[in-house]
């Protein structure tokens, strides 16, 4: 396999950071892969799996060896009575595989739609949108092991899917045993991913966004293009496109509470998003809270918060003047240090800071 030295990742993440890997390898090949893992110059080296690059923070040029996922492929991988199981690899862009699918007469991803990204980093941080999980509708994946080179399998239990994480944003826990227990960070590379969708398929209505769109267009049952289309209207109204603005979606995830700990915020902020979940906590809305701390539209450097969402950091100085990853940071610390402040509660970043 071709090493490249020195190669620009600003193409290659959604904000727009001008950085470099100091090496890199393109991925097409499965067994090209393998056999560099099993390489002596290789085996041992530290390596850094890129995706689409839509979820990431770059603070500095990358040192580790970095694996750029480019296979491609999809197919219909399985169908019977109730579903078709569909394969795609994780090069492939999300968006062109959820429209492709749609396309194909097999619904199910279509509120998933316009979330920016490749294939292969959709199970690791459990993409959701507009009332639907990535886990939801998957199926299992392939991965090779980055110090052995094996092939795996995983199927929905061992990736211990939760709210924007999965078992490849943890390190190996030391108190539990075996490897569906065992955190895959740093250790694999997703090679492709399979869903499950299935045929008796029904609209997902119920976000508040999608009870709008109901209300507005009178369609009570939308078809899966129109709820796609519906998504994708909704998404550009209110998120940046990376393509225009730099940005990599949501930079918090949404944070829980206890109901007393919620009682008590609404006891000072009524205003306060909060939705219960079924487990009996309650999920805040982040980017009310940093709306409420009055950072919309603030900024340090060329890292902004965006003003029409306040959870989304974005790039100011586009691709000529980009902002830094230390820009990005010193903001989403300032942010978390007033949210902190003001309401009691820690805000977790979403996105891997390299
Ligand atoms: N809000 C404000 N001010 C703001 C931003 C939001 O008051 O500046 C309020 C909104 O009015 C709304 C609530 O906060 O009442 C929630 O906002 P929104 O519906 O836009 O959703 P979100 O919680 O900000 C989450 C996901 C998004 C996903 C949408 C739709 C997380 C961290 N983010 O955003 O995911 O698209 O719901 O399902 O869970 C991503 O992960 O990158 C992402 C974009």
């Amino acid at each position: 396999m071709k090493i490249e030295s020195n190669v620009s990742l600003q193409p290659y993440n959604t904000f727009g950071i001008a950085a470099k890997a100091l090496q890199l390898v393109r991925v097409t090949q499965t067994e090209a892969l393998q056999a560099m893992l099993r390489d002596p110059v290789w085996h041992g080296q530290p390596k850094f799996v890129w995706g689409g690059g839509s979820n990431i923070v770059i603070t500095g040029d990358v040192k580790p060896l970095v694996i750029k996922m480019e296979n491609k492929g999809r197919r219909l991988w399985r169908e019977d009575d109730r579903h078709w199981w569909v394969e795609a690899e994780a090069g492939e862009n999300w968006h062109d595989f959820v429209t492709w699918t749609l396309a194909q007469g097999w619904p199910g991803l279509e509120n998933l739609a316009l979330i920016p990204g490749h294939v292969g980093a959709t199970p690791v941080q459990n993409i959701g949108a507009y009332g639907l999980e990535l886990q939801d509708v998957f199926d299992s994946l392939d991965a090779v092991d980055l110090d052995s080179g094996a092939l795996f399998s995983l199927d929905a239990a061992q990736c211990a899917f939760a709210y924007r994480d999965s078992v490849f944003k943890h390190g190996p826990d030391p108190s539990q045993h075996g490897s569906s227990h065992m955190g895959l960070a740093g250790r694999a590379a997703i090679l492709r991913v399979r869903f499950r969708l299935a045929k008796n398929w029904r609209p997902l209505l119920g976000y508040a966004d999608l009870q709008r769109k109901v209300a507005s267009t009178g369609q009570t049952q939308p078809t899966a293009m129109e709820v796609f289309d519906w998504v994708c209207e909704i998404r550009r109204a209110k998120l940046p496109d990376p393509a225009v603005l730099g940005n990599a979606g949501s930079f918090f995830k949404n944070p829980s509470v206890t109901p007393e700990q919620c009682a008590d915020i609404i006891g000072r902020d009524p205003g306060v998003v909060h939705y219960p979940m079924l487990d009996g906590s309650i999920k805040l809305a982040a980017g009310w809270l940093i709306d409420a701390c009055g950072w919309k539209g603030k900024s340090v450097g060329q890292a902004g918060v965006y003003e029409k969402q306040a959870l989304v950091l974005v790039n100011r100085g586009g691709r000529e003047s980009p902002c830094t990853g230390g820009e990005v940071m010193t903001l989403a610390k300032a942010i978390q240090t007033s949210v902190y402040e003001r309401f009691g509660i820690l805000l977790e970043p979403e996105p891997v800071v390299v």
